[in-house]
């Protein structure tokens, strides 16, 4: 399971970082792989509310760390963690500005009707903390990251919050906060971990195993963890399989087709290992079941048989879930 962190303050390493980082460290303890995104460090622009991602789905902007890795791992995370100081009664600009870029996955859900496979089963939380103490201190951060989480396709599941926090490692001093972690951590990842673990692999990623793992993930996401890889992944998801999928209002958009050793990396055990033609290099993994679909490979063939292959596979996915 991949979990994004986005550590939203400019110090980079005060309170937020140390409290997010604890934070990943006990995801990281329950199985999972995660990332931190330093926002201050990369450099995402501000949106220019130009309005255009509502009528074609993509940003204006298209050389900034938002287009470039940002939107591919919203879209990959199972998890997505914002952590953030108070400044002003909100998050910092930078974070906000990364905030504000995600209305083009808002666009794409609410204006275009696309739908991001993961949406059912994607979690967000929220990490914040602030010098002062009043009743109101979480009250903008908070709306602002539930509206967020809903841009992304992730269901709003609560936050840890610190009032009094403000000096360089007063958050490490706080005496209930490694508890609080901890607990907060498994309450969170428990019914994620108590799915079972399917990987779709063909040799390229880019086109049999995506649009597998896409309706996998879409009909059943909160009773399978899906992976996808390929044994030799192509640089992008083939365009067509965008089309197709989209045609029928999946949102295969910024996903990227994964190495396979990187996806067993993430997700060493497994129940269920789907092939389409990934040949030798099929992995072998104790314990899992493994099923061999003969489906012939898409990619420079027609956009109609793109099409007959993705009605195939949707009816396979199902044909596996029901009887799993
Ligand atoms: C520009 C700025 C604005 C701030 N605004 C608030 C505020 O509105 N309320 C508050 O309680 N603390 C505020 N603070 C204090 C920070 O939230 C606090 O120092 C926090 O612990 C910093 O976290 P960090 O170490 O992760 O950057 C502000 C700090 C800065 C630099």
């Amino acid at each position: 399971m991949f979990i994004l962190g986005i550590q939203g303050s400019p110090r980079q390493k005060g309170n937020t970082r140390y409290l997010l980082q604890t934070f990943l460290q006990a995801c990281q303890e329950q199985g999972a792989a995660t990332s931190m995104l330093q926002v201050a460090q990369k450099e995402v622009r501000p949106c220019l509310g130009c309005g255009v991602c509502e009528k074609k789905g993509f940003c204006v902007i298209k050389d900034d760390s938002m287009s470039l890795d940002i939107y591919s791992l919203l879209r990959k995370a199972e998890v997505i963690v914002a952590a953030a100081p108070i400044f002003f009664y909100n998050v910092p600009s930078e974070i906000k500005a990364l905030m504000d870029r995600s209305q083009t996955l808002w666009s794409r859900r609410y204006k275009l009707g696309l739908e991001d496979p993961l949406r059912n089963s994607r979690k967000g939380f929220l990490l914040a903390q602030g010098a002062t103490k009043g009743k109101d201190l979480f009250q903008g951060t908070t709306m602002t990251a539930r509206y967020f989480f809903d841009a992304v396709g992730a269901e709003y599941s609560g936050s840890l919050t610190y009032r009094q926090i403000e000096a360089k490692g007063d958050m490490e001093k706080h005496p209930t906060v490694l508890q609080d972690v901890k607990e907060t951590v498994q309450e969170l990842l428990a019914p994620l971990q108590a799915r079972k673990k399917i990987i779709f692999i063909c040799r390229e990623n880019s086109c049999r195993s995506q649009m597998a793992a896409a309706f996998a993930r879409q009909l059943a996401g909160d009773r399978f963890e899906v992976l996808s890889a390929g044994s030799e992944p192509a640089g992008a998801v083939n365009p067509d399989v965008l089309k197709v999928m989209q045609e029928i209002g999946l949102d295969l958009a910024f996903l990227r087709p994964c190495p396979l050793n990187e996806a067993l990396n993430e997700s060493p055990t497994l129940d269920l290992v789907v092939s389409m033609g990934c040949g030798e290099a099929c992995p072998i993994v104790p314990g899992a079941t493994v099923q061999d679909w003969d489906l012939p490979d898409p990619a420079g063939q027609s956009i109609e048989f793109m099409r007959e292959t993705r009605d195939r596979i949707k009816e396979r996915v199902e044909r596996l879930i029901a009887s799993a």
